[in-house]
């Protein structure tokens, strides 16, 4: 349920090459882009579930329209900025695939709820009345999935009668709208043995469609069953029973990823700039902690042959240059982060390249709170 997209002032940098870019940045290739993003789509077309895409791996609305376009029904997001952005991006679809407690955010989710369709997951009692009292007296409804532990043990609600009967709770709370039920298989996303995971991934798509058929059975509309990420999107896709698949990181992939499966290519990238060539077997670049993750390991160097990242200061990354390499200061290296989501969360730009230029320049809007959003509730400054 796209909107009209708030046009965008132009950016200055569209149309320079990579060269001209400020770096340390962020910069994704557009033809591995649009070509992951097709892909999924494709596999989301002829089958029953549909694709509402993870926004938290680019927190980023241009790029979720994209996907919308390609055919994804709405988009995921973990916090109420990346809900915010969404919306303020002209999406109205949302599911907030995580549960909102703190007071605060419980209140910029009311003014979302006033104006779009956003479904949020609960996973306690206490936190479905909690958001039940905030909605009285707002004339305010909150779509409410309920959250099922599906083998992760991170947040969720025991699959099964626990699930069900918090459903129930649920349907029964004024100012709450009981949607259907989530489970990601997060313990599944990374095993690299295409059987293994698969497996595991059904028995968690098992645990969360047996709780959908008790629920119904107590009288309950599941309209929504929703799990799966980028490694088992096409387990979770096909799954009986499943409605929604969740997957994310698909779109800009990363090395973790590329672990994993080859069915997506690796579109995100760190520009940076060689600063130093101390020795013949050392260089030093721009790039360091604060551009990049090592949640999964080093990134890799990818446009330079015999050269590798060896370790990463605040501003600094060191690489082991290989003997008679030419590398010198000025020369732009690129490097392939180990784990997008927490990479782009480090940046407030991605810079779109075709062929040979930028041909966007997209903010990556989901990171930031913007106090005025909602109903003005940080402070009088917005009113
Ligand atoms: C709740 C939830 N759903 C889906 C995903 C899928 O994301 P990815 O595509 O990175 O596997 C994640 C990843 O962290 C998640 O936390």
């Amino acid at each position: 349920m796209a909107m009209t997209v708030p046009p965008k002032p132009p950016h200055g940098l569209a149309g320079i090459g990579k060269e001209s870019l400020p770096t340390p940045s962020l910069i994704v290739d557009e033809e591995c882009l649009n070509s992951n993003i097709k892909r999924m789509a494709d596999f989301f077309a002829d089958g029953k579930a549909r694709l509402r895409p993870h926004a938290k791996s680019h927190k980023c609305s241009a790029l979720a329209l994209r996907q919308l376009e390609a055919g994804a029904i709405g988009v995921t997001v973990a916090t109420i900025e990346e809900a915010e952005a969404m919306v303020a991006g002209g999406i109205r679809d949302i599911l907030i695939a995580n549960l909102v407690v703190n007071e605060f955010w419980v209140k910029r989710l009311l003014g979302l709820a006033a104006k779009s369709d956003v479904k949020v997951a609960v996973d306690s009692v206490q936190n479905a009345c909690q958001l039940s009292r905030a909605t009285q007296g707002t004339g305010t409804t909150v779509g409410v999935l309920v959250e099922v532990n599906v083998g992760m043990n991170r947040c969720g609600v025991d699959p099964g009668e626990p699930a069900c009967d918090l459903a129930q709770l649920v349907s029964s709370l004024p100012g709450l709208q009981f949607r259907g039920l989530m489970g990601y298989e997060g313990h599944a996303v990374g095993i690299e043995d295409r059987r293994a995971r698969a497996k595991q991934c059904e028995r968690s798509m098992d645990l969360l469609t047996s709780t959908a058929e008790l629920a119904r059975s107590r009288g309950l509309s599941v309209e929504i069953v929703s799990g799966g990420g980028t490694g088992t999107y096409d387990t979770t896709g096909r799954y009986p029973g499943i409605t929604e698949v969740q997957a994310g990181s698909y779109a800009l992939m990363d090395l973790q990823y590329r672990r994993v499966t080859s069915d997506f290519r690796c579109a995100l990238r760190i520009l940076a700039t060689v600063l130093s060539r101390p020795t013949r077997h050392r260089a030093v670049i721009d790039a360091g902690l604060k551009s990049m993750s090592t949640e999964f390991g080093l990134p890799e160097v990818c446009n330079q042959e015999g050269v590798v990242l060896d370790d990463l200061s605040e501003e600094h990354g060191i690489l082991r240059v290989g003997e008679g390499h030419p590398l010198a200061p000025g020369d732009l290296v690129e490097l392939l982060p180990s784990h997008s989501c927490t990479t782009v969360a480090l940046h407030p730009i991605l810079y779109v390249l075709g062929a040979s230029q930028v041909v966007e320049v997209w903010e990556v809007d989901g990171r930031t709170i913007d106090p005025c959003m909602s109903n003005g509730s940080i402070g009088p400054s917005c009113a």
